[in-house]
């Protein structure tokens, strides 16, 4: 695991974006896991502006997000194709053919999660998995007592998760108590991992996921298993790190960063 601490949340949205689209221009065939949250709607603005300045081109790309609500449609807006669509897949060429969705609303949500395991692994895993972090310390929604190697399956959100998440819905829908969510062991398969996290109210859990012991009940300490992941954090979400000397020294020095130094 590396850490990468940007000045602003501006800078730290701006190199995921920029790391993305190396990744893509490297391989215009690029399988990209994505989140969704707040945090990520700055990296899907950018991308967008790549997109319509700098002809950043999806039109081969695959995506498969993380999760999606149990019990939202497709249309609603609280549900999290909505967020993609309205965030970044209406505003780019990606062929939405390609654009995978765990489905909330699927009569077997077993069957849906067993199928979306496959589809992964049909289109040859992920190449590049974008995360957020919950401050239940979730990645995807793996809430506390995910286990390390879990599959793609529905899970019980946390009080936490539905107190945070809750204020983010619309209208008179209430917050699902359940979702669909790509397990531990399927992002830690993914051939690199990208971490963002930017804002005060990140500090406690990211210094918790990156330094503390690897457990079960913070999900996102499961990316110290991965062989190549990267966390990127402004300079709120870096607060409570200790090893942050050794983190910025790994930025100015390393010749991976250096055409996204400046
Ligand atoms: C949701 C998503 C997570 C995301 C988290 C962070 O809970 N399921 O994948 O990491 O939100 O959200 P925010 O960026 O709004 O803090």
């Amino acid at each position: 695991m590396e850490v990468l601490i940007l000045d602003t949340p501006e800078a730290a949205a701006e190199l995921t974006a920029r790391v993305i689209a190396k990744a893509l221009r490297d391989n215009p065939h690029l399988t990209l896991g994505l989140a969704t949250g707040r945090t990520m709607e700055r990296v899907y603005g950018l991308l967008v502006r790549m997109h319509r300045e700098e002809r950043l081109d999806f039109s081969l790309a695959c995506t498969f997000n993380l999760d999606e609500y149990i019990g939202v449609s497709a249309d609603s807006p609280n549900s999290y194709h909505h967020y993609m669509y309205e965030h970044l897949f209406r505003h780019i060429n990606i062929n939405l053919r390609h654009a995978h969705l765990p489905n909330g609303m699927a009569a077997d949500s077993a069957a849906e999660c067993r199928q979306y395991e496959s589809a992964i692994k049909n289109h040859g895993g992920i190449d590049l998995q974008l995360l957020g972090i919950g401050r239940s310390g979730h990645v995807g929604f793996n809430e506390p007592l995910s286990a390390l190697f879990s599959r793609t399956r529905e899970k019980a959100l946390s009080p936490e998760t539905i107190a945070q998440n809750s204020r983010l819905f619309v209208g008179d829908e209430p917050m699902p108590r359940r979702a669909i969510t790509m397990g531990v062991g399927t992002i830690l398969e993914s051939r690199r991992c990208l971490l963002l996290a930017t804002g005060a109210e990140k500090a406690a859990i990211i210094a918790k996921a990156v330094e503390g012991p690897i457990t079960g009940m913070i999900s996102a300490t499961a990316l110290q298993l991965h062989p190549h992941c990267t966390v990127i954090v402004d300079e709120a979400a870096a607060a409570q790190l200790e090893n942050t000397e050794y983190y910025r020294w790994i930025f100015e020095n390393e010749p991976e960063w250096e055409e996204f130094r400046c």
